[in-house]
C-alpha cells in the first residue's frame, strides 16, 4: 500500500495559514499593513493575553464594500496587484492576498468595515462565514481575531508566555511607528494603554515619543542621496549605545525589514567609536525604485532582496560616516565643534614618531611633544579629581578616574591580543572560596583566552602566567575581581563577558578620584588618553571628558549673546 497520501483541502489550508501566521505578532503585522494600505491615519491595536485570546486592529482608512469584505477573506484575494507584471513595482505593504484568508482560517474572526454611509459585519470561524449583516454608518475597518489557532492545537502549543508574545507584538508595533510618522498609533495590552503616539512632522519627533527627549538629544540625522537611492534617518552619537542590535531599525520604502548586512554597514561606519559589543540606536530609511527590490522573497515580507546590494551597503556606510563626521564626539556643554581637530593634530604628531613602550622614552616624548603641540596645556587639577586642559579652543575637563580606566582597559586588551605575557618566576598562590574555585573550573577556557595560566589545587589557584600588563602586586586583586565579575555574568555571551572581565581587571588599579596628581602624571594621563581608540568614554560608557568651547565661555560671561 502506498505510504504517500495527498492531504485534504482542509489540512492544506491550515498548514498554509500557519506559515503566514506563526504567532500573534505576525497577525498584528499583517493587519497594521492592511490599515496602512487603506490610507489610514489612525490605527488602534489592542490585544489580550499576548494576542492569544484577542487581537484587535481598528483603522480610519477607506474601508470596504459588502462585496469586497466577503472577498477579502477568500484565498488570494487582493486589490493591490492584478498580475505578475505588478510584482516588480510594489508600492503597497501587501500584495499576496493571503493575510486575511490565513488569519480567518485559524481563528474566530470578526470584521466590521464601511466606507461611510453603512457598514458590513462578518463573523466567521475557520474561514467559514457564520454571520453577515448590514450595520450603521462607519468609515474604516475593525478586525477582531479571537482565539488564535483554536483549530490548530499543535501551533497553539507553540505559543510562548503572554509576556513573550506581547513583546513580539510590541517590537513589530514599534517598527511601524518609525515607518510612518504621518499616522497616529495606539497599543493596548489587557486594557492598559502602552503607547499613544500622535502624528508628528519628523522622525526625530517620533523618536522622542517612543524613546525619550533625553535620548533624542543624542541622535543625529543622516541624509544622503544619489541617482539611485536616498537615505533618511537618525543615528545615535557614539556616547549612546545599547548592548544589542535590536535598536537598529531598517526600512526600505517605508517597509520595516531585517537586514543583517545593512546593520553591519552601519556598525562598521562607527568603527572604533563603539566599544566592543555595544551598538548604536539607528533608524535608517532607504528609498529606492521598487524595481530594484524584491519584497517577495520571504513569507512574512521581512527580508528583501536588492538587485544592487553592494552599492546599497556602501551607500549606507558612507552616509552614516558622513553624519558622524559632522558631530562633536566629546560631550560638550556647548553644541559647538570642539577641540577635536587639535587632538587629532596631536595624535598625528604621535603617529609620526616610532612608538616604544619603555617608560623613559615615552616620558621624553611627552615632555617634548605635549608642550610642543602648543595647543594642549594642562592647567591643573580641580577637587583632586578633574584635570583642566586649555585646548587653545576652549577648556577640556577630564575625569582622571574614568580616563585612566579607559587607558588601562585598552592597554590590557592590547596585551591580551598580542599575547604579551609574563611567566611568574615565583608562581602566586591565591586562596579562594569554594564557589570561586567552581567558577575557575568552569571558566578555564575564558581565562586562558585572556592569557592566564594556572593550576588548581583544592581551594588554591597557582598562577603561573599572566598578561604582562599587570604589576606583580596587582595580580591577586585583579584576578579575584575578574573572577567575581565572571560569576555575576553567567547569562551573557562569551565575548561580552570577556570584555567586561577585562575592563574590571584593568580598572582595578586605575587612578582614583580624590587623588592628587603631579603635572607630569596629568600630562601622561592626557597623552595616553588621546592615544586610545575610543578616548571619549570609560569602559562602562561614562564620558571621560567634557569640553567647554570658547563660544560657550563667552556666552556664560555674557561677552556674547
Ligand atoms: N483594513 C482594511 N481596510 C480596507 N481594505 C482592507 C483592509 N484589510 C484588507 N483589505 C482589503 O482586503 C484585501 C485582502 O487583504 P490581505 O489578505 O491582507 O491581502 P493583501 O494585503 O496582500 O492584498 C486587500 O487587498 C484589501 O483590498
Ligand atoms: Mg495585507
Amino acid at each position: 500500500m502506498a505510504k504517500i497520501k495527498i492531504l485534504d483541502d482542509e489540512t492544506v489550508k491550515l498548514i498554509a495559514a500557519g506559515e503566514v501566521v506563526e504567532r500573534p505578532a505576525n497577525a498584528v503585522k499583517e493587519l497594521i499593513e492592511n490599515s496602512l494600505d487603506a490610507n489610514a491615519t489612525r490605527i488602534d491595536v489592542s490585544i489580550k493575553n499576548g494576542g492569544k485570546t484577542l487581537i484587535s486592529v481598528k483603522d480610519n482608512g477607506t474601508g470596504m464594500s459588502r462585496e469586497d469584505a466577503v472577498l477579502s477573506i477568500s484565498k488570494h484575494a487582493t486589490s493591490k496587484i492584478s498580475g505578475k507584471e505588478d510584482l516588480s513595482k510594489i508600492r503597497t505593504y501587501g500584495f499576496r492576498g493571503e493575510a486575511l484568508y490565513s488569519i480567518s482560517s485559524v481563528s474566530k474572526f470578526e470584521m466590521i468595515t464601511g466606507q461611510g454611509d453603512s457598514s458590513t459585519y462578518i463573523y466567521c470561524e475557520g474561514n467559514k462565514i457564520l454571520k453577515i449583516e448590514e450595520r450603521g454608518p462607519m468609515k474604516g475597518t475593525l478586525i477582531n481575531v479571537f482565539d488564535l489557532f483554536f483549530n490548530l492545537p499543535a501551533r497553539k502549543k507553540f505559543m510562548k508566555s503572554d509576556i513573550n508574545e506581547f513583546q513580539a507584538t510590541e517590537e513589530i508595533f514599534i517598527s511601524y511607528l518609525f515607518a510612518r510618522e504621518d499616522v497616529s498609533f495606539t497599543l493596548t495590552h489587557n486594557g492598559k494603554q502602552i503607547f499613544n503616539i500622535p502624528v508628528v512632522n519628523s522622525l526625530i519627533d517620533r523618536f522622542t515619543y517612543v524613546y525619550s527627549p533625553e535620548l533624542a538629544k543624542k541622535m543625529v540625522s543622516v541624509e544622503n542621496k544619489n541617482v539611485n537611492f536616498e537615505i533618511r534617518g537618525i543615528i545615535s552619537k557614539p556616547e549612546l549605545t545599547r548592548k544589542s542590535k535590536d535598536h537598529i531599525y531598517i526600512y526600505v520604502n517605508d517597509r520595516p525589514v531585517k537586514s543583517p548586512e545593512i546593520i553591519e554597514s552601519i556598525i562598521s561606519a562607527y568603527g572604533s567609536l563603539l566599544f566592543r559589543d555595544s551598538y548604536p540606536i539607528a533608524i535608517i530609511k532607504i528609498y529606492i525604485d521598487p524595481e530594484f527590490v524584491d519584497v517577495n522573497v520571504h513569507p512574512a515580507k521581512i527580508f528583501v532582496k536588492f538587485s544592487n546590494e553592494s552599492e546599497i551597503l556602501n551607500f549606507v556606510k558612507e552616509s552614516v560616516q558622513k553624519a558622524l563626521k559632522g558631530i562633536n564626539l566629546i560631550p560638550d556643554v556647548s553644541r559647538e565643534f570642539p577641540a577635536l581637530e587639535k587632538m587629532e593634530a596631536m595624535l598625528d604628531v604621535e603617529k609620526q614618531l616610532t612608538f616604544e613602550t619603555e617608560k623613559g622614552i615615552l616620558q621624553k616624548k611627552i615632555d617634548e611633544n605635549i608642550p610642543d603641540t602648543g595647543s594642549f596645556r594642562v592647567v591643573g587639577q580641580v577637587l583632586d579629581t578633574y584635570i583642566i586642559v586649555d585646548t587653545g579652543k576652549g577648556m577640556l575637563i577630564v575625569d582622571q578616574h574614568a580616563g585612566h580606566e579607559r587607558i588601562r582597559t585598552e592597554k590590557l586588551e592590547d596585551d591580551i591580543n598580542r599575547k604579551s605575557v609574563q611567566n611568574l618566576i615565583d608562581p602566586i598562590t591565591v586562596k579562594l572560596e569554594p564557589w570561586q574555585i567552581e567558577i575557575i573550573r568552569q571558566e578555564k577556557d575564558l581565562f586562558s583566552s585572556m592569557n592566564f595560566q594556572f593550576d588548581v589545587f583544592q581551594n588554591h589557584v597557582i598562577l603561573r602566567t599572566v598578561p604582562s600588563f599587570f604589576k606583580v602586586q596587582e595580580i591577586v586583586d585583579a584576578f579575584i575581581e575578574g573572577l567575581n565579575e565572571l560569576g555575576k555574568n553567567k547569562t551573557k555571551g562569551i565575548d561580552e563577558r570577556k570584555r567586561e572581565t577585562i575592563a574590571t581587571m584593568a580598572c582595578k588599579g586605575a587612578i582614583k578620584a580624590n587623588q592628587k596628581l603631579s603635572e607630569k602624571e596629568m600630562k601622561i594621563l592626557l597623552y595616553d588618553l588621546m592615544k586610545c581608540r575610543n578616548p571619549y568614554t570609560c569602559p562602562h560608557g561614562r564620558p571621560t571628558m567634557i569640553n567647554i568651547g570658547k563660544d560657550e565661555l563667552e556666552k556664560m560671561f555674557k561677552r556674547k549673546i
